[in-house]
């Protein structure tokens, strides 16, 4: 029997973004899966109902969910949502786990199987798969453009008959994947870039795009390629050199983020009010809290008529189409392995990814990773 998949619309405020994209509904379609989706439930990502030939599309979001025995989503599903989910379904999407408890225990009630996409281990194999990095892209070239927007100077050098003008200094905190994508960005428009990442292996990733690193001499790599938390002591030796370079720039884009825990602070107040009169703050890890002490998460601080702190959320649905297309096919690759020749699911748990991507099956919570950041013990 074909598998049942179903793409409801997104229901989270702002969230313009959708699990599926036409390409990947013919996929799918061929492999033999009955895909269904909302009526209207790609209209915010520009595509309409008609481009999704061979799809069926169901009015309501109950008629839909009732007899999906997959479900790809963007937004993790609300109380509401999982109300209409049939018991023993699949959910694939963004979990949030460290924040959604509620939402966590109810899939756990449900015997829901629920696939997080931010669990995806990074190994080459699963490039193809890995959500964060392509949503992360979008946010640091999309963090560049607003920078760039709300700056009071140009980005590039400009010789003109009214004199020249230096380029602007752009520096970039968090050089991970936005990171690295907001110096390409604004290198491209002709900003001067600094870099400064806690973690060794970015130096050189940085020197390649162009970008200058600054060096902090604290070196904090943690598990898995990730950043750790830094200690009371390392973090003031990061402040002193960083606040030197911090007065200097015109736009500083800050990406750091440490996963499972919130946002470090490393930009203080103290540290706003030496920067240049005009200069910018673009506070892309505002969804963990921010770097800047000053921000609020999805609003716009003036601070003294001097700083603008700029800390947006989900940045990647400002960029619907790329975003979903992408996202669309980080799914299509994360589940079409387990696609039988029948159009119905074979989930193989001896497969890497799969089981390290899976937060929780036939009741339990079943990531380490979550379980020991939660404290899990049951
Ligand atoms: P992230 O979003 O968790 O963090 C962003 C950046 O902030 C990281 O580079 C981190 O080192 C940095 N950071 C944390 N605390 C900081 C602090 N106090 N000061 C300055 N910077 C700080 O990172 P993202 O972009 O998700 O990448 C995480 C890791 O995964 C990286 O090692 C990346 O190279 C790796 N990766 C591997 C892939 C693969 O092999 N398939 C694909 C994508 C990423």
């Amino acid at each position: 029997m074909p598998i049942r998949l179903a793409v409801p619309n997104e229901i989270v405020p702002g969230e313009r973004r959708i699990a599926l994209e036409p390409g990947v509904a013919k996929r799918l379609l061929d492999m033999g899966v009955d895909v269904c989706m909302e009526r209207g439930a790609a209209l915010s990502a520009h595509f309409p109902d008609d481009a999704f030939e061979g799809v069926t599309i169901i009015d309501t979001a109950e008629e839909l969910y009732k007899d999906a025995d997959l479900i790809f989503k963007v937004q993790p599903p609300t109380l509401e949502e999982l109300d209409l989910i049939k018991d023993g379904a699949i959910v694939v999407g963004f979990m949030q786990p460290h924040t959604n408890k509620a939402v966590t225990e109810k899939m756990c009630e449900k015997q829901l199987v629920g696939f997080a996409m931010e669990l995806v281990p990074r190994i080459s194999r699963a490039q193809s798969m890995d959500a964060l990095s392509s949503q992360a892209a979008i946010s640091g070239y999309k963090g560049v453009l607003m920078g760039a927007d709300l700056a009071s100077v140009f980005f590039p050098m400009l010789t003109t008959a009214a004199g020249t003008i230096r380029p602007a200094k752009v520096l970039v905190i968090g050089a991970g994947v936005a990171g690295l994508q907001a110096i390409a960005t604004a290198k491209r428009l002709g900003a001067v870039v600094e870099a400064y990442d806690v973690r060794s292996a970015t130096r050189e990733q940085c020197e390649s795009l162009g970008a200058k690193f600054v060096d902090t001499g604290v070196s904090a790599d943690g598990e898995g390629g990730y950043a750790r938390e830094l200690t009371e002591e390392e973090k003031q030796q990061q402040q002193d050199v960083l606040a030197e370079h911090i007065a200097q720039s015109d736009v500083v884009i800050t990406t750091a983020a440490i996963p499972g825990k919130p946002s470090p602070r490393i930009i203080s107040k103290e540290m706003v009010a030496r920067m240049k009169v005009g200069a910018v703050i673009v506070d892309l890890a505002a969804e963990g809290g921010g770097n800047c002490e000053l921000s609020e998460p999805g609003h716009t601080v003036d601070f003294e008529s001097r700083v603008t702190i700029h800390a947006p959320l989900n940045v990647p649905s400002q960029t619907p189409v790329h975003a979903s297309e992408m996202y669309a096919k980080n799914l299509f690759n994360f589940i079409s392995p387990f696609i039988t020749e029948s159009g119905d699911i074979e989930l193989d748990w001896n497969d890497e990814i799969l089981a390290k991507s899976v937060l929780l099956c036939e009741g339990v919570v079943r990531s380490n990773r979550v379980r020991r950041d939660e404290e899990i013990t049951r």
